[in-house]
């Protein structure tokens, strides 16, 4: 049987992401298995839908006294216990430590809801408004100490129009996510996207802009 990649979704929240991950796996578009969702938040809306789907999911125990270097250490064991190859965020709102960052580099995966770099951090929906920026959207890249900031793989993008709201923004990125995350995913699965010296690597050549996906 042909090999498929071992990789795991970290989450915090509703966890759409990670369902639209798990859809492409069951549709044959990443040649992977999802071998566990893990999040900090224990009641996380996506945890009960990762278990209704039959996958394993676990809470990586954050209460308030565990500081970034135990949490990472904690995660990584959950990870190696399941034989994680690649580790995705999806919406995970915790920020990692560099031992961790260090330990999965190349094989740590985010997705921001901004056109990175700009917008990094929170609020990027409100930021966008504000700054009336002429476009938005959502970028995948490869995780660095820095946040925010790892080498971009693919952006998703729109024009933002004149009757746009935080909400309609939100909607419309998180569509967008879903189609660009599980591709990302794809890709890496598949062999094609990788990192080497710093860099995304697709196809054998370094990425030097993300790959775009323009949408109406
Ligand atoms: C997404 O908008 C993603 O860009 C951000 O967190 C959100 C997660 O949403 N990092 P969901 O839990 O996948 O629905």
């Amino acid at each position: 049987m042909e090999r498929t990649l071992p990789f795991a979704v970290l989450i915090s929240g509703r966890g759409s992401n990670m369902l639209a991950l798990a859809r492409a796996v069951t549709e044959g578009r990443i040649a992977g298995r999802m071998v566990t969702v893990i999040s900090d938040q224990p009641g996380a809306a996506g945890l009960v839908e990762a278990r209704r789907l039959g996958l394993a999911a676990e809470v990586v125990d954050a209460g308030p006294g565990t500081d970034r270097p135990a949490l990472g250490q904690r995660l990584t064991e959950i990870l190696k216990q399941h034989g994680a190859e690649l580790v995705v965020l999806a919406g995970f709102m915790r920020i990692l430590d560099s031992g961790f960052v260090q330990r999965w580099r190349g094989c740590l995966l985010n997705i921001h809801p901004s056109l990175l770099p700009a917008h990094r951090g929170l609020h990027t929906h409100r930021r966008v408004l504000a700054a009336g920026d002429p476009q938005h959207g959502c970028t995948v890249h490869f995780v660095t100490e820095e946040l925010d900031a790892g080498p971009a793989i693919m952006q998703g993008r729109f024009a933002v129009g004149s009757g746009d709201t935080e909400e309609s923004l939100s909607a419309r990125v998180q569509q967008l996510e879903h189609i660009i995350y599980p591709r990302a995913v794809g890709w890496f699965a598949a062999g094609r996207l990788g990192w080497k010296d710093g860099a995304a690597m697709l196809d054998g050549r370094p990425l030097t802009t993300a790959v775009i996906e323009d949408v109406q």
